[in-house]
C-alpha cells in the first residue's frame, strides 16, 4: 500500500514524536521531522515528491511556522496545517495563512482526535492518498522504538501473532520482570511494531503530552522536582543525618534541579527519574546530599559547584536497568555482566559534547566506580589519575552505597564507613585524603 509522506515540524523532539505516534496508529505514513522553518525547507527540496503535507508548530527558533507556510505557499503548495498555542484566527485573522484553502489551523493544546480529523480531512481531498490502514477495533499499533524511548510499562503491550490475535509480551517472558528489560528484549529481537489496548494508548499519549507541555511550566518544573524527591526519607533518617540538614539540601537541590531543567534534553533525563523505584532514588539522592555537605565546607564555589555534583549525583547510573541497579548496590566483582562494567562508560557520552560546566560531569560519571586503590572498574585509575571533583563524587558515592546498605543492620553506619577505611593508605592521599579527612570531621558522631 501506498503511504503519505508527512513533515512534522516541531522545536521540542517530543512532541514531534507524539504527533508521529497519534497519527501511525491511524494511518500509514512515511514521517519526517524538522525542528524548525529552516530545517523544514531543506527536508522539503530534498524529498519534494515524498512529501504531501506539512504539520507545523508556529513558534520555533530561526523561523517560524506561519513563515514557513508563505514559503509553502509560493513555492511547494503542499496543505499545510499550523499548530499554535495562540488562537491565531482570532489574533491574525487577515494574515495571508488564513486565505489559502489549503492551510489548517490546529489550536494546542490538540486532542488526539481533533489532530486526526483535522489529517483525514485534508487525506480525502488528495487522491494519491491511501485509505487509513485497517486496524482492530481494540488494538492501535505503535513502534516499539518509541515505548522504549519514552518507558511505557511493559505489562500491557501485545505482539500479534495471528488475524487479530494478540498477545501479552510480559507473558511470553514471565523470566523478565523489568520493564525496559522486557521492551529492550524485543527491540534487539528486530520487533518493530507492538500493539496497546485503545485505552492504553489513549493514557499513554495523554500522560506524554502532560510531562511535556509542562517542561515550560514553572509550577511543573517544581512538581518534577519534587516527585525525584518523593521516596521514603526514613533511609535518610536513619542514618543519622539531622532533619534540618535533610530540609536544608532537600531545598537547595531542588532549586539546581528546577535551574538544571532549563536544558531540554536534562528534563527529559529527569522525567524518567522520577518514575524510577525509592531504592534508586534514595541512592541518587542521599549521594547528592552527601556531597552537597562536603562542598559547602570546602573553598569550592558553591553554586556552580553543586550544578556539576547535582548533575552527576542524578544522572550517574541512568542507563541501569532496575534489575542491573541491584549491582550497583550489591557488587559482585565476579559476576559482573558487561552491561553493568559498561554503564559509567554509557552514561558518561550522554555529556560529551556538553559545553562547560557540564563537561565536568562526563568525567565524573566516567570515573564513579574508580576506587583510590586501583581496584575500581572501568579503567582501573589510582587516586593520583583521578579528576578531584571524582574524588569528591567517588567518596560520596562510596558513603551513600555503604549507608543504604548497613541502615538496615547497623545504627550508624557512617561510623562503621570510616571506620573500615580509617587505615586504608589510599583513602588518605591526595584529594581523596582531603575529602576523607574532611567528611570524617562532618559526618562522624554526626
Ligand atoms: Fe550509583
Ligand atoms: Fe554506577
Amino acid at each position: 500500500m501506498k503511504s503519505i509522506g508527512i513533515l512534522i515540524v516541531d522545536d521540542q523532539e517530543e512532541l514531534r514524536d507524539i504527533i508521529q505516534m497519534i497519527l501511525e496508529a491511524e494511518i500509514q505514513g512515511e514521517f519526517y521531522h524538522a525542528a524548525n522553518g529552516l530545517e523544514a525547507i531543506e527536508v522539503l527540496k530534498k524529498n519534494e515528491q515524498k512529501i504531501q503535507l506539512v504539520l507545523s508548530d508556529n513558534r520555533m527558533p530561526k523561523m517560524s511556522g506561519l513563515e514557513l507556510s508563505q514559503i509553502n505557499d509560493r513555492e511547494f503548495k503542499l496543505p499545510f496545517v499550523l499548530i499554535s498555542g495562540e488562537d491565531l484566527k482570532t489574533s491574525q485573522p487577515n494574515h495571508l495563512f488564513f486565505q489559502s484553502d489549503k492551510n489548517f489551523f490546529l489550536e494546542k493544546p490538540f486532542k488526539e482526535n481533533d489532530l486526526l480529523s483535522t489529517v483525514k480531512k485534508i487525506q480525502s481531498g488528495i487522491d494519491s492518498l491511501p485509505p487509513s490502514h485497517g486496524r482492530s477495533e481494540e488494538y492501535i499499533s505503535i513502534k516499539l522504538q518509541y515505548l522504549v524511548k519514552y518507558y511505557m510499562h511493559a505489562k500491557d503491550v501485545y505482539l500479534l501473532i495471528g488475524k487479530d490475535k494478540f498477545v501479552k509480551i510480559s507473558e511470553e517472558h514471565p523470566e523478565l520482570t523489568d520493564s525496559k528489560e522486557l521492551l529492550d528484549h524485543y527491540a534487539q529481537k528486530n520487533i518493530q511494531t507492538v500493539y496497546l489496548k485503545k485505552d492504553q494508548f489513549k493514557f499513554f499519549i495523554c500522560d506524554l503530552q502532560n510531562h511535556f507541555k509542562s517542561l515550560t511550566n514553572l509550577n511543573d518544573k517544581v512538581q518534577l522536582a519534587e516527585s525525584i524527591f518523593n521516596f521514603s526519607i526514613d533511609a535518610l533518617k536513619k542514618i543519622n543525618i539531622h532533619q534540618t540538614d535533610i530540609n536544608h539540601y532537600t531545598d537547595i537541590l531542588e532549586q539546581t534541579i528546577i535551574e538544571l531543567m532549563k536544558d531540554k534534553s536534562i528534563s527529559r533525563e529527569f522525567i524518567s527519574l522520577s518514575k524510577k523505584s525509592d531504592d534508586y532514588k534514595a541512592h541518587i539522592i542521599l549521594t547528592c546530599i552527601l556531597a552537597a555537605k562536603i562542598i559547602e565546607n570546602t573553598s569550592l564555589m558553591f553554586k556552580p559547584t553543586l550544578k556539576t555534583i547535582t548533575l552527576a549525583s542524578l544522572l550517574h547510573d541512568k542507563d541501569l536497568s532496575e534489575s542491573d541497579f541491584k549491582q550497583e548496590l550489591f557488587p559482585n566483582q565476579n559476576q559482573m555482566i558487561r552491561k553493568y562494567f559498561d554503564h559509567p562508560i554509557v552514561a558518561s557520552k550522554f555529556f560529551e559534547n556538553d559545553q562547560t560546566p557540564f563537561r565536568e560531569v562526563e568525567r565524573i560519571i566516567l570515573e564513579h566506580h574508580e576506587k583510590p586503590d586501583g581496584s575500581g572498574f572501568p579503567h582501573k585509575l589510582k587516586a593520583s589519575q583521578m579528576a578531584p571533583m571524582s574524588a569528591l563524587f567517588i567518596l560520596s558515592h562510596d558513603m551513600a552505597i555503604h549507608c543504604l546498605y548497613e541502615a538496615q543492620l547497623n545504627q550508624n553506619p557512617l561510623e562503621s564507613f570510616f571506620d573500615k577505611h580509617l587505615d586504608n593508605e589510599h583513602y588518605k592521599t591526595g584529594n581523596f585524603g582531603k575529602y576523607f579527612n574532611l567528611a570524617l570531621e562532618l559526618f562522624k558522631n554526626n
